[in-house]
């Protein structure tokens, strides 16, 4: 797969001047997860600043001369001198189909500008923080659980991650291992946060659905906690759209409200990067 690297920041395949040739970021390190998942690395341009929580634009250059972009949830946290995402691997995909391949040192384009409603200052204050993701929707957690201010405004933070096999969970197990060890934020997360990973088409130590486990109870029966309740429980929500729209369905039958930049309340969704 050719995937136009060092000669990107100059000039586009078909000749013209790359006219995000001052958007280039080099990637730093890749690690394949499974055939349909990779995380990766890239440089962090000075001029990028952003909340844990929040996405930007990457993407490549098309053999056209044109930007392939896609919105990535930033995995890092914003006080991390690289960045880190989390992506789909899919086979036609216009951007992943050649985003699987890059290799350390190539250059992926990265907009410098984040956003996103996944993020501490949406919401109001509570006592516990659940983070509820499918897939590649475990991308803006990974950034949050990182981040101290998430530990300094919640006494616990849970994060739920469900996915249909268990190599799927890899990644998150992989953060929350690093968290836990992090010099930065190690200490108050081994007190305060739970990690319930569950798969749908596997067999594992919790099985099901989110969203079932919910309802049934058994989710906060596992993890000795009360039912949801708006008073005190704060969610962000990250996955699929059917999944969003489920989830955002619980919380509104149970009393939360949804929360946007503008207007913090008990709850936040959005959309995790889906197809292409
Ligand atoms: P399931 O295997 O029962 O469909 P996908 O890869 O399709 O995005 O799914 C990722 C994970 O999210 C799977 O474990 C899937 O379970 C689960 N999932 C998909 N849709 C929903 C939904 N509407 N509510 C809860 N979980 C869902």
């Amino acid at each position: 797969m050719n995937i136009q690297s060092n000669n990107t920041a100059a000039a586009s395949k078909n000749g013209k001047p790359n006219p995000f040739a001052d958007n280039m970021q080099k990637v730093t390190s890749i690690h394949h997860w499974n055939d349909h998942l990779f995380s990766f690395r890239l440089t962090r341009p000075q001029s990028l600043r952003f909340r844990s929580g929040e996405f930007a634009m990457i993407g490549l250059m098309g053999d056209d001369g044109k930007a392939i972009l896609r919105a990535y949830s930033i995995a890092s946290p914003f006080w991390d001198e690289e960045l880190e995402f989390f992506s789909i691997k899919v086979k036609d995909g216009p951007l992943t189909s050649r985003l699987q391949h890059i290799k350390v040192g190539d250059e992926v384009i990265l907009k410098p500008k984040a956003t996103g409603t996944l993020v501490n200052d949406a919401l109001i204050p509570g006592k516990r923080l659940y983070l509820l993701a499918t897939g590649t929707g475990i991308a803006p957690f990974a950034s949050l659980i990182r981040d101290p201010e998430t530990y300094e405004k919640f006494e616990e933070v849970i994060v739920t991650h469900t996915c249909r096999h268990l190599s799927d969970l890899e990644y998150g197990k992989d953060v929350v291992k690093r968290t836990m060890n992090d010099p930065l934020v190690g200490e108050e997360a081994v007190q305060k946060l739970k990690y319930y990973p569950t798969t749908t088409q596997e067999t594992s130590e919790h099985e099901g659905r989110i969203t079932d486990l919910i309802n049934s109870g058994k989710l906060f029966e596992d993890l000795n906690l009360p039912p949801l309740s708006p008073q005190t429980d704060r969610i962000m929500i990250c996955g699929s759209m059917p999944f969003n729209i489920d989830v955002k369905e619980i919380c509104l039958a149970n009393g939360f409200k949804e929360g946007s930049n503008s207007r913090p309340a008990s709850f936040v969704l959005e959309k995790a990067f889906v197809g292409e």
